[in-house]
Protein backbone atom coordinates (compact mmCIF):
# COMPACT_ATOMS: atom_id res chain seq x y z
CA UNK A 1 0.00 0.00 0.00
CA UNK A 2 1.44 3.36 -0.93
CA UNK A 3 2.33 6.17 1.55
CA UNK A 4 0.20 9.16 0.94
CA UNK A 5 2.53 12.19 0.13
CA UNK A 6 0.60 15.02 2.73
CA UNK A 7 0.28 17.88 0.26
CA UNK A 8 -1.31 20.38 2.50
CA UNK A 9 1.59 19.21 5.76
CA UNK A 10 4.19 19.70 3.53
CA UNK A 11 2.70 23.16 2.23
CA UNK A 12 2.16 23.90 5.91
CA UNK A 13 5.46 23.54 6.75
CA UNK A 14 7.24 26.05 3.74
CA UNK A 15 4.48 28.47 4.64
CA UNK A 16 5.62 28.92 8.32
CA UNK A 17 9.32 29.13 7.12
CA UNK A 18 7.90 32.01 4.87
CA UNK A 19 6.06 33.21 7.57
CA UNK A 20 9.35 33.64 9.59
CA UNK A 21 11.77 34.91 6.66
CA UNK A 22 8.23 37.53 6.27
CA UNK A 23 8.90 39.09 9.96
CA UNK A 24 12.66 39.24 9.42
CA UNK A 25 12.17 41.34 6.14
CA UNK A 26 9.86 43.58 8.09
CA UNK A 27 12.18 43.97 10.48
CA UNK A 28 14.31 45.68 7.07
CA UNK A 29 11.07 47.25 6.68
CA UNK A 30 10.26 45.51 3.57
CA UNK A 31 6.59 44.21 3.21
CA UNK A 32 6.24 41.58 0.49
CA UNK A 33 3.06 42.73 -1.71
CA UNK A 34 1.32 40.65 -4.03
CA UNK A 35 -1.27 41.76 -6.47
CA UNK A 36 -3.63 39.00 -8.22
CA UNK A 37 -6.12 40.39 -10.81
CA UNK A 38 -9.12 38.50 -11.73
CA UNK A 39 -10.99 39.18 -14.83
CA UNK A 40 -14.90 38.34 -14.69
CA UNK A 41 -16.23 35.60 -12.17
CA UNK A 42 -15.32 32.60 -13.17
CA UNK A 43 -16.07 30.44 -10.28
CA UNK A 44 -12.89 28.39 -10.03
CA UNK A 45 -11.02 31.43 -10.53
CA UNK A 46 -12.91 33.11 -7.75
CA UNK A 47 -11.85 30.17 -5.47
CA UNK A 48 -8.54 30.10 -5.86
CA UNK A 49 -8.02 34.01 -5.53
CA UNK A 50 -9.67 34.15 -2.38
CA UNK A 51 -7.30 31.16 -1.45
CA UNK A 52 -4.12 33.16 -2.49
CA UNK A 53 -5.89 35.87 -0.41
CA UNK A 54 -6.03 34.03 2.66
CA UNK A 55 -2.34 32.52 2.44
CA UNK A 56 -0.56 35.88 1.84
CA UNK A 57 -2.83 37.24 5.26
CA UNK A 58 -1.63 34.51 7.27
CA UNK A 59 2.30 34.87 5.86
CA UNK A 60 1.96 38.62 6.45
CA UNK A 61 2.38 39.06 2.95
CA UNK A 62 0.56 42.43 1.69
CA UNK A 63 -2.58 41.11 -0.89
CA UNK A 64 -3.75 43.81 -3.26
CA UNK A 65 -6.35 41.96 -4.87
CA UNK A 66 -8.07 43.77 -8.31
CA UNK A 67 -11.54 42.46 -9.42
CA UNK A 68 -12.49 43.80 -12.83
CA UNK A 69 -15.02 43.75 -15.23
CA UNK A 70 -15.18 40.52 -17.76
CA UNK A 71 -15.48 43.28 -20.48
CA UNK A 72 -12.53 45.20 -19.47
CA UNK A 73 -10.98 46.31 -22.63
CA UNK A 74 -7.25 44.85 -23.68
CA UNK A 75 -5.63 47.97 -23.35
CA UNK A 76 -7.59 48.97 -19.67
CA UNK A 77 -5.98 45.36 -18.50
CA UNK A 78 -2.43 46.44 -19.76
CA UNK A 79 -2.72 49.86 -18.43
CA UNK A 80 -3.64 48.52 -15.02
CA UNK A 81 -0.55 46.15 -15.14
CA UNK A 82 1.88 48.36 -16.27
CA UNK A 83 1.05 50.42 -12.71
CA UNK A 84 1.37 47.55 -10.87
CA UNK A 85 5.05 47.04 -12.79
CA UNK A 86 5.62 50.42 -11.57
CA UNK A 87 4.60 50.25 -8.00
CA UNK A 88 6.89 49.58 -5.50
CA UNK A 89 4.72 48.12 -2.86
CA UNK A 90 3.85 45.35 -5.53
CA UNK A 91 6.46 42.87 -5.71
CA UNK A 92 5.00 40.29 -7.27
CA UNK A 93 2.11 40.12 -9.69
CA UNK A 94 -0.17 37.50 -11.14
CA UNK A 95 -3.25 37.87 -13.63
CA UNK A 96 -5.66 34.97 -12.79
CA UNK A 97 -6.00 32.22 -15.79
CA UNK A 98 -8.19 31.71 -17.92
CA UNK A 99 -8.88 35.46 -18.93
CA UNK A 100 -12.33 36.13 -21.00
CA UNK A 101 -11.38 35.24 -24.73
CA UNK A 102 -11.49 38.75 -26.22
CA UNK A 103 -8.17 39.00 -24.29
CA UNK A 104 -4.88 37.61 -25.69
CA UNK A 105 -3.27 36.09 -22.97
CA UNK A 106 -0.17 35.72 -24.63
CA UNK A 107 0.01 39.65 -24.96
CA UNK A 108 -1.33 40.34 -21.25
CA UNK A 109 1.40 38.00 -19.79
CA UNK A 110 4.37 39.33 -21.65
CA UNK A 111 3.29 42.74 -19.97
CA UNK A 112 4.17 41.61 -16.97
CA UNK A 113 7.54 42.71 -15.37
CA UNK A 114 9.79 39.29 -15.85
CA UNK A 115 10.79 40.41 -12.31
CA UNK A 116 7.67 40.39 -11.22
CA UNK A 117 6.06 37.58 -12.75
CA UNK A 118 5.75 35.51 -9.60
CA UNK A 119 3.94 32.86 -11.56
CA UNK A 120 6.48 31.91 -13.88
CA UNK A 121 4.60 32.78 -17.41
CA UNK A 122 6.49 35.26 -19.08
CA UNK A 123 8.16 33.52 -22.15
CA UNK A 124 11.52 35.24 -20.26
CA UNK A 125 11.11 32.80 -17.37
CA UNK A 126 9.55 30.30 -18.99
CA UNK A 127 13.49 30.29 -21.52
CA UNK A 128 15.54 30.84 -18.24
CA UNK A 129 13.60 27.59 -17.14
CA UNK A 130 14.73 25.49 -20.53
CA UNK A 131 18.31 26.58 -20.47
CA UNK A 132 18.52 25.87 -16.87
CA UNK A 133 18.65 29.25 -15.37
CA UNK A 134 15.60 29.91 -13.62
CA UNK A 135 14.20 33.09 -12.03
CA UNK A 136 10.79 32.31 -11.53
CA UNK A 137 9.27 29.27 -11.78
CA UNK A 138 5.50 28.46 -12.13
CA UNK A 139 4.18 27.45 -8.82
CA UNK A 140 2.19 24.07 -9.74
CA UNK A 141 5.35 22.48 -11.22
CA UNK A 142 7.72 23.80 -8.31
CA UNK A 143 5.45 22.32 -5.67
CA UNK A 144 5.37 18.69 -7.51
CA UNK A 145 8.82 18.83 -7.31
CA UNK A 146 9.26 19.59 -3.62
CA UNK A 147 6.46 16.83 -2.91
CA UNK A 148 9.54 14.64 -5.18
CA UNK A 149 11.90 15.61 -3.05
CA UNK A 150 10.11 14.89 0.23
CA UNK A 151 9.71 11.33 -0.89
CA UNK A 152 13.33 11.00 -0.68
CA UNK A 153 13.36 9.25 -3.85
CA UNK A 154 16.66 9.59 -6.52
CA UNK A 155 15.57 11.02 -9.92
CA UNK A 156 18.49 10.85 -11.62
CA UNK A 157 18.17 8.04 -14.18
CA UNK A 158 14.02 6.90 -14.00
CA UNK A 159 11.93 6.87 -15.88
CA UNK A 160 9.42 9.60 -15.78
CA UNK A 161 6.23 9.93 -17.61
CA UNK A 162 4.67 13.52 -17.88
CA UNK A 163 0.72 12.78 -18.95
CA UNK A 164 -0.23 16.70 -20.17
CA UNK A 165 1.52 19.32 -22.11
CA UNK A 166 0.38 22.41 -20.62
CA UNK A 167 2.33 25.23 -20.34
CA UNK A 168 1.41 25.74 -16.87
CA UNK A 169 2.22 22.01 -15.83
CA UNK A 170 2.88 19.57 -18.23
CA UNK A 171 5.43 21.70 -20.18
CA UNK A 172 7.44 23.02 -17.27
CA UNK A 173 7.48 19.94 -15.00
CA UNK A 174 8.68 17.85 -17.94
CA UNK A 175 11.87 20.41 -17.98
CA UNK A 176 12.47 20.19 -13.91
CA UNK A 177 12.44 16.73 -14.05
CA UNK A 178 14.93 16.30 -17.19
CA UNK A 179 17.02 18.94 -15.30
CA UNK A 180 17.32 16.43 -12.34
CA UNK A 181 18.57 13.77 -14.84
CA UNK A 182 15.34 11.89 -14.87
CA UNK A 183 14.71 10.71 -18.54
CA UNK A 184 11.13 12.37 -19.70
CA UNK A 185 8.90 11.09 -21.75
CA UNK A 186 5.57 13.69 -22.61
CA UNK A 187 2.41 12.19 -23.49
CA UNK A 188 -0.44 14.04 -24.57
CA UNK A 189 -4.02 13.40 -26.11
CA UNK A 190 -2.00 12.19 -29.34
CA UNK A 191 -0.12 9.54 -27.59
CA UNK A 192 -1.04 6.36 -28.98
CA UNK A 193 -0.70 3.45 -26.18
CA UNK A 194 -0.60 5.95 -23.33
CA UNK A 195 -1.04 2.74 -21.21
CA UNK A 196 2.07 1.23 -22.31
CA UNK A 197 3.89 4.11 -21.48
CA UNK A 198 2.18 4.91 -18.16
CA UNK A 199 3.58 1.30 -17.14
CA UNK A 200 7.10 1.87 -17.36
CA UNK A 201 6.92 5.21 -15.32
CA UNK A 202 9.31 5.54 -11.62
CA UNK A 203 7.41 8.42 -11.60
CA UNK A 204 4.07 9.65 -13.08
CA UNK A 205 2.73 13.14 -13.09
CA UNK A 206 -1.26 13.06 -14.47
CA UNK A 207 -2.11 16.55 -15.45
CA UNK A 208 -4.78 15.42 -18.16
CA UNK A 209 -7.35 17.54 -16.62
CA UNK A 210 -9.75 13.86 -17.20
CA UNK A 211 -11.33 11.94 -14.17
CA UNK A 212 -9.72 8.58 -13.61
CA UNK A 213 -8.22 8.71 -17.11
CA UNK A 214 -5.43 6.89 -16.14
CA UNK A 215 -6.14 3.61 -15.05
CA UNK A 216 -4.73 2.17 -11.44
CA UNK A 217 -4.02 -1.36 -12.62
CA UNK A 218 -1.50 0.88 -15.18
CA UNK A 219 0.67 1.88 -12.57
CA UNK A 220 4.02 0.49 -11.95
CA UNK A 221 4.87 -1.59 -9.05
CA UNK A 222 6.57 1.18 -6.13
CA UNK A 223 5.79 4.15 -8.98
CA UNK A 224 5.74 7.60 -7.26
CA UNK A 225 2.57 9.14 -8.81
CA UNK A 226 1.46 12.95 -8.60
CA UNK A 227 -1.78 13.77 -9.32
CA UNK A 228 -2.24 17.08 -10.57
CA UNK A 229 -5.91 16.85 -11.93
CA UNK A 230 -8.68 18.23 -9.94
CA UNK A 231 -12.01 17.37 -11.22
CA UNK A 232 -15.42 17.66 -10.45
CA UNK A 233 -18.20 14.45 -10.98
CA UNK A 234 -21.43 14.74 -11.84
CA UNK A 235 -22.13 13.29 -7.67
CA UNK A 236 -20.34 16.60 -6.36
CA UNK A 237 -16.79 14.68 -5.58
CA UNK A 238 -13.30 15.82 -6.38
CA UNK A 239 -11.26 13.21 -8.14
CA UNK A 240 -8.02 13.37 -9.69
CA UNK A 241 -7.00 12.27 -13.02
CA UNK A 242 -5.75 8.51 -11.75
CA UNK A 243 -7.72 6.29 -9.91
CA UNK A 244 -6.45 6.92 -6.64
CA UNK A 245 -8.04 2.79 -5.02
CA UNK A 246 -6.31 0.82 -7.44
CA UNK A 247 -3.20 2.96 -8.19
CA UNK A 248 -2.85 3.00 -3.96
CA UNK A 249 -2.36 -0.75 -4.23
CA UNK A 250 0.57 -0.89 -6.31
CA UNK A 251 2.98 2.69 -6.13
CA UNK A 252 5.18 3.51 -3.25
CA UNK A 253 4.02 7.47 -2.82
CA UNK A 254 0.87 9.01 -3.87
CA UNK A 255 -0.93 12.04 -3.64
CA UNK A 256 -4.41 12.48 -2.68
CA UNK A 257 -6.94 14.29 -4.44
CA UNK A 258 -7.74 17.07 -2.52
CA UNK A 259 -5.04 17.63 0.12
CA UNK A 260 -1.79 16.99 -2.73
CA UNK A 261 -0.63 19.02 -5.34
CA UNK A 262 -3.31 22.06 -4.65
CA UNK A 263 -2.04 23.68 -1.68
CA UNK A 264 1.94 22.98 -2.86
CA UNK A 265 0.40 25.22 -5.52
CA UNK A 266 -0.21 28.23 -3.40
CA UNK A 267 2.78 27.93 -0.99
CA UNK A 268 5.07 27.97 -4.16
CA UNK A 269 3.40 31.21 -5.02
CA UNK A 270 4.07 32.45 -1.48
CA UNK A 271 7.73 31.69 -2.16
CA UNK A 272 8.15 33.72 -5.38
CA UNK A 273 6.68 36.35 -3.53
CA UNK A 274 8.88 36.82 -0.69
CA UNK A 275 12.00 35.84 -3.29
CA UNK A 276 10.32 38.77 -5.47
CA UNK A 277 10.23 41.38 -2.50
CA UNK A 278 14.24 40.09 -1.70
CA UNK A 279 15.06 40.49 -4.64
CA UNK A 280 13.82 44.28 -5.39
CA UNK A 281 15.03 45.44 -2.32
CA UNK A 282 18.46 44.28 -2.11
CA UNK A 283 19.10 44.62 -6.00
CA UNK A 284 20.21 40.85 -6.00
CA UNK A 285 19.98 39.53 -9.40
N1 LIG B 1 -5.16 29.17 -13.44
C1 LIG B 1 -4.94 27.88 -13.12
N2 LIG B 1 -3.73 27.74 -12.53
C2 LIG B 1 -3.19 28.96 -12.47
C3 LIG B 1 -1.96 29.47 -11.96
O1 LIG B 1 -1.09 28.75 -11.43
N3 LIG B 1 -1.77 30.81 -12.08
C4 LIG B 1 -2.69 31.61 -12.67
N4 LIG B 1 -2.40 32.89 -12.76
N5 LIG B 1 -3.82 31.19 -13.15
C5 LIG B 1 -4.08 29.86 -13.05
Amino acid sequence: MANIIDGKAIARRFKDTLKEEVNFLKGRSVKPGLAVVLVGDNPASLVYVKAKGKACEEIGINSFQYTLHKDIAQKELLWQISELNNDAKVHGILVQLPLPDHLDEELILEAISPEKDVDGFHPVNIGRLVIGKPLFQPCTPMGIMKLLEDTGMELAGKDAVVAGRSNIVGKPVALMLLHKNATVTICHSKTLNLREKVKKADILIAAVGRPHMIKGEWIKQEAVVIDVGINRLDNGKLVGDVEFEEAQKRAAFITPVPGGVGPMTIAMLMHNTVEAAKRQSSGYR
